[in-house]
């Protein structure tokens, strides 16, 4: 094995050309090797038509909100973190082979394409790698959304007796997400061995605790949980102060 990844650089682009691996499209060698425009990512973004199947706000696109084409701002950062990738190899590869429900564009995008629109949807200047193009594997989908309605989330105020802040938070645990895999006082649905969460502010976590694993659960060990920093400091402390705020049914 060691031997193989020797020259893995510069011969391997050049066996690549003769051999005419990897796409249609021509090999590009370590000379050219500049990084993709975002800008003209955008547009390949629209012309491959990638809106269809998926939200990414940069580019004005909602996506399908059925399927399991995923939502770029929220998932690919986290997903690319499961993968051991960064976020431009991950997105790369997945783009290149295609995945469960995405078809593979490997072949009909050339090279410069593939580094705009790398460029342009993980934020960062990308330029693919000389040499062939390992896979990624398909990821387990994300369970389908399960939201709360506002009558809901009132009977847990009453029911668990949520100061005002905490019924804030109830809102948003509620509409983002969350009960796609917890439980809260009957409700949600449990999906990849989450816990139930109505009595979350029993173990004498602080606040700080709450926001840190909500932001980014893989720091505390949790890689089954998607990262909610996105959410934004205002949401994620009135999720904490939810959280803190639950023990269980206090009122029948
Ligand atoms: C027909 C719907 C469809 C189209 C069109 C489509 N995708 Fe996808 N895409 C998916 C699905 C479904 C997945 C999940 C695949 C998997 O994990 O196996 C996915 C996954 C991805 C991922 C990985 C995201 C993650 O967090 O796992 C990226 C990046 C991506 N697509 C980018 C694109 C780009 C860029 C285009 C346009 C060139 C595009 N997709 C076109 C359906 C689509
Ligand atoms: C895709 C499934 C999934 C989603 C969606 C999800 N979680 Fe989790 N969460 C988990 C899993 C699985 C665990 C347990 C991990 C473990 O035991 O290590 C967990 C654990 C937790 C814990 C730690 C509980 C404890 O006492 O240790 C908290 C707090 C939490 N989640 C809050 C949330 C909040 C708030 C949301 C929505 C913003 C959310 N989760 C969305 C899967 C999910």
């Amino acid at each position: 094995m060691r031997r193989r990844l020797v020259g893995v650089g510069s011969a391997s682009a050049v066996a690549a050309v003769i051999l005419g691996l990897g796409s249609g499209a021509p090999a590009r060698s370590s000379s050219t090797f500049a990084a993709g425009d975002p800008a003209q990512g955008a547009q390949v973004w629209i012309s491959a038509g990638c809106g269809a199947c998926h939200a990414f706000a940069k580019a004005g696109s909602t996506g399908q909100t059925a399927g399991d084409a995923r939502d770029l701002d929220r998932w690919l950062a986290p997903d690319a973190a499961r993968s051991r990738l960064s976020v431009g190899l991950f997105a790369y590869r997945r783009i290149y082979w295609g995945g469960r429900g995405m078809t593979a564009y490997g072949t009909t995008l050339s090279a410069q394409e593939f580094d705009d629109l790398v460029s342009f949807v993980s934020g960062r200047p990308f330029s693919a790698p000389a040499g062939a193009v390992a896979p990624v594997p398909s990821l387990p989908v994300s369970p389908p959304l399960v939201t709360a309605s506002a009558r809901t989330v009132a009977r847990w105020a009453k029911v668990a007796q949520l100061p005002k802040k905490a019924k804030q938070g109830a809102t948003v645990f509620a509409t983002v997400g969350c009960l796609s895999c917890h439980t809260y006082l009957g409700s949600g649905k449990r999906s990849r061995g989450a816990p139930d969460l109505s009595r979350a502010g029993g173990k004498g976590h602080s606040l700080a605790w709450f926001r840190r694993y909500i932001a980014r659960p893989t720091t505390l060990g949790n890689t089954l949980m998607p990262t909610y920093a996105d959410l934004g400091a205002g949401r994620l402390q009135s999720l904490a102060a939810f959280l803190a705020a639950s023990r269980g049914a206090r009122k029948p």
